[in-house]
């Protein structure tokens, strides 16, 4: 970035070229086809917008966002008048696409929704100086490359997940992370708001679950991690009420982010089960763990009353989160107390269940019976299938006779080519989380960025036929280790940027290099906003 001063008419302006060369356009996602032309166009106070009813939203952003950064007052003008930053209709494209051009005259970018002319505004600020983005100082006027751009997303899902259940980081986190995402283009923010160490969610007809839920007196922490005996002796407790929450959707939508609700069900439980122990298959007390690691204590999915409670906390989380999907978790239940419980070997006897398996599929399909016919989807952890994944599960329950409602999305974390491929195959939408490419709370060294970047949710060896069905990819922020939000930036970025490729753009237009070099102009931006990314140095090898 050069800034060069040049008199005009007597007084001195500051005009900020991206980039003497303009050969190189650093934009992460990297766009699906750039053509970078000749010249240059000049952008300035005096620049108008010409905007529709339908764009306005996005043209008013683009105009505030710039005169923070431009002296002047930049016009937004109607759409049959005469302007230099034109937003236009184009039906052809789909709901995500966007076409960016800069001519030396004027830039234009089309788009068929108010999605894309987002995407293509993000774009454009990306081409902008760091320092004009983040309003260090005012210039008078700014350079952009002569450029066509041509995108749209390989995949519609493309989330981030934050597991708020071991840490609550709270709404300031979130909003800083949900900038991160639009800025990367990802649309989907997986929110997993209740586990075993910590209730978030404010629920109206059962206050205990926060009242008791969301509070610790200790945590384990140490080097160790799981294997650690050491307590941090401190108490935490946090959670959203739903005004709260409704603020942080507004958010969302505003970024074209969904939120995605994640309420475990009928494992990582022991939460609600502190909250009110009628819900636990067992019936005991028991406290909010401070150890981490899977927990015993799971829902008693054969007692009505406790499937009474799940839907009616599915209500009031229906009534927040707009979105299609809604997550039920269903990972890493284990059977020991349903084993112990005399009330589930009569429900499991009376209603034909072969295996505990079958039982959670059997409760599963219940919840997603009830979450379609109110208009949604479920979605869960690929457990919810009834395979055997986890060594702690007997032979008994290697797979399930029952089922899974094929409307349900399968959330796929773990097991092989082989379990993606047959859930393929039996003809369900998948996303592809596998923890081994895409979990953030791995270390740098078991997942390097360049492992990240070079991840595809398609996997190799799925059949052809079945790629559209896999609808994308999921990064997930594992809350156990990452106590203070400096721990979790740490974690997630830069990776973040390296899965937003990956959902992005098509892997025949992804380029490592130029995937670097783009990063470090974002990263300058990061350290402007107090975002503690791990370096270079640290992200691992090649
Ligand atoms: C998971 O990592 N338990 C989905």
């Amino acid at each position: 970035m050069n800034i060069l001063k040049v008199a005009f008419l007597g007084m001195s302006i500051a005009i900020h070229s991206v980039n003497a060369q303009h050969s190189s356009i650093d934009i992460i996602p990297r766009p699906q086809k750039i053509m970078v032309g000749k010249g240059v166009f000049v952008m300035d106070g005096q620049t108008k917008i010409v905007a529709s009813k339908e764009s306005y939203g996005q043209a008013m952003a683009l105009k505030q966002h710039l005169e923070k950064g431009i002296r002047g007052s930049m016009g937004i003008v109607g759409p049959d008048d005469k302007g230099d930053i034109k937003f236009e209709l184009d039906e052809g494209l789909s709901e995500e696409a966007y076409t960016l051009r800069i001519t030396k005259k004027e830039i234009s970018i089309a788009a068929s929704s108010s999605k894309g002319w987002f995407y293509g505004v993000e774009s454009l600020k990306q081409l902008f100086p760091t320092d004009i983005n983040f309003s260090m100082v005012r210039a008078d006027a700014m350079e952009l490359p002569v450029l066509e751009i041509d995108d749209a997303p390989q995949f519609r899902w493309r989330a981030f997940m934050l597991d708020e259940g071991r840490y609550f980081k709270g709404k300031r986190q979130v909003f800083k992370l949900l900038d991160e995402m639009a800025r990367l283009k990802m649309n989907v923010f997986h929110w997993h708001l209740v586990d075993d160490q910590g209730w978030r969610i404010e629920i109206k007809k059962y206050p205990l679950l926060t009242e008791v839920g969301s509070k610790r007196p200790s945590t384990q922490v140490g080097p160790k991690k799981w294997k650690s005996k050491i307590q941090s002796g401190v108490p935490h407790e946090g959670f959203y009420t739903q005004e709260d929450l409704k603020e942080v959707v507004r958010y969302a939508e505003e970024r074209n982010i969904t939120i995605i609700p994640e309420i475990e069900m009928p494992g990582h439980s022991s939460a609600a089960i502190a909250a009110y122990p009628w819900l636990g298959t067992l019936g005991k007390e028991i406290t909010v763990p401070i150890w981490f690691g899977v927990s015993e204590d799971v829902y008693n999915v054969a007692d009505p009353k406790v499937y009474g409670f799940l839907t009616d906390v599915l209500d009031e989380v229906m009534d927040i989160f707009p979105s299609e999907v809604i997550h039920i978790g269903g990972d890493e239940a284990k059977y020991t107390h349903w084993e112990k419980s005399d009330y589930i070997k009569k429900y499991m006897e009376e209603n034909n269940l072969e295996s505990f398996a079958d039982l959670q599929v059997d409760f599963t399909n219940k919840i997603s019976q009830y979450l379609e016919g109110k208009g949604r989807r479920m979605m869960g952890w690929n457990e919810i299938l009834g395979h055997n994944v986890h060594e702690y599960q007997s032979e008994r329950d290697a797979g399930a006779e029952i089922e899974l409602s094929k409307k349900a999305v399968v959330h796929f974390w773990k097991g092989d080519i082989a379990l993606l491929s047959q859930a393929a195959e039996m003809g369900y939408d998948i996303v592809n989380s596998i923890h081994s490419e895409t979990y953030l709370d791995y270390s740098y060294e078991r997942i390097p960025l360049k492992k990240a970047y070079d991840f595809n949710p398609i996997p190799e060896g799925l059949d052809e036929k079945y790629s559209d069905q896999i609808q994308g990819v999921g990064c997930q922020m594992w809350g156990e280790w990452i106590p203070t939000s400096g721990y979790m930036d740490y974690m997630v970025f830069p990776r973040i940027a390296a899965y937003a490729e990956v959902g992005w753009t098509k892997p025949g237009n992804k380029n490592w290099e130029d995937f670097n070099r783009a990063l470090k102009k974002m990263e300058l931006s990061w350290k402007q906003k107090g975002i503690y990314f791990a370096p270079a140095s640290e992200v691992g090898k090649e």
